[in-house]
């Protein structure tokens, strides 16, 4: 079985050196001039052995044949693709690609993007023997050293390099799926207090949002970051910098504050009706504070934040502290 991870993460690592050269030469040059618009710089993408999947068909597929890989292996380690019509060929194809690395900086998948407007956007390895989505991040293998005392968690690939390049070494990113416990318990020993930079659109709130769920099950702390107006971390920082940046870092919202200013959308609080309904909510969740000093701490800011009266918050908590025991 370890011949068998070996053998697959040896494939993987001759796929990324395929790319990374590719991208370096005259038929890379798309992918070249692509990066270059996004500002990244050649120690950027080497840091990051940033390659290309030409447009040439099944050059990958032929390249690792010629070093001697089988076809299995090509398969079983999700860079082809196979159906009846056309047999076996590459999966990327004409895409800029990133190499996902482990803790230890072995390749185990890639993902690609394209350089248009085509779908979709990012096109990302299947999960192999090697490579389980949810028990790895995008970066973590550089943010484990950084000692920032605090990890940044965000979308995408292209967020990571951005902070990475601007000097925020700490930011590690879910591949292309929601936020698992199995990366919660990954990032804990690097890291107690999670910064999260989400997109600032619908969908990162929401991703946000569950994420801060998850976090709180592992027992850990996280504060939101905001990027207003700009989408994400990297269209921050390519429009304001790093220093601004790490302004809105040093400013980054406790996430219950954060939970209670999501939810007080769903209410008009002009109306008294739902105003309360808001206060109750707010009380219910006051209640998952199972820790007396840090319940009370919660309801004084809550109060003061929301100008409700300390004495009716904590009196309306407590009964349903009661209810639910
Ligand atoms: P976004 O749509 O926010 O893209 O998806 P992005 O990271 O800002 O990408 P750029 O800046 O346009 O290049 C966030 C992340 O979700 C995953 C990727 O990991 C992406 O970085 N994703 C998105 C996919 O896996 N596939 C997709 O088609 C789109
Ligand atoms: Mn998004
Ligand atoms: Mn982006
Ligand atoms: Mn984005
Ligand atoms: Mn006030």
């Amino acid at each position: 079985a370890d011949s068998r991870r070996a053998k697959l993460l040896e494939i993987n690592k001759e796929a990324a050196k395929y790319f990374y050269y590719q991208l370096r030469t005259e038929r890379g040059s798309v992918g070249m001039e692509y990066l270059r618009k996004r500002e990244l710089s050649d120690e950027t993408m080497n840091h990051f052995g940033l390659g290309y999947a030409n447009k040439y068909s099944n050059d990958l597929i032929q390249y690792l044949k010629s070093k001697g890989y089988s076809e299995d292996l090509i398969r079983d380690a999700g860079l082809c693709n196979v159906d009846e019509k056309h047999g076996m060929y590459d999966k990327f194809w004409n895409r800029v690609m990133f190499p996902i690395q482990d803790i230890n900086h072995r390749v185990i998948g890639f993902g690609g993007r394209v350089m248009g407007d085509g779908k979709p956007k990012y096109l990302n390895s299947p999960e192999t023997e090697i490579f389980d989505k949810s028990r790895n991040l995008y970066g973590l293998n550089f943010a484990r050293t950084s000692r920032k005392g605090n990890v940044i968690l965000c979308e995408g690939y292209m967020d990571v390099i951005a902070m990475h390049q601007a000097g925020f070494t700490q930011a590690v990113a879910s591949l292309g799926t929601a936020f698992t416990s199995g990366q919660a318990s990954l990032l804990r020993r690097y890291a107690n207090e999670i910064l999260l930079s989400y997109d600032s659109d619908g969908a990162g709130v929401n991703a946000a949002l569950r994420a801060i769920g998850i976090l709180k099950e592992a027992g850990m702390t996280g504060r939101v970051i905001n990027l207003e107006p700009y989408k994400d971390p990297d269209e921050f920082i390519k429009a304001l910098g790093g220093e601004e940046f790490q302004k809105r870092l040093d400013h980054a919202e406790n996430s219950f504050f954060f939970e209670l200013r999501q939810l007080q959308k769903n209410y008009d609080l002009s109306d008294p009706e739902q105003k309360t309904a808001f206060h109750r909510e707010i009380a219910r969740k006051l209640c998952t504070f199972s820790e007396e000093v840090e319940r009370e701490n919660y309801i004084e800011a809550v109060a003061q934040k929301y100008h409700i009266s300390f004495e009716n918050l904590r009196r309306l908590v407590g009964t349903y502290a009661a209810q639910t025991g």
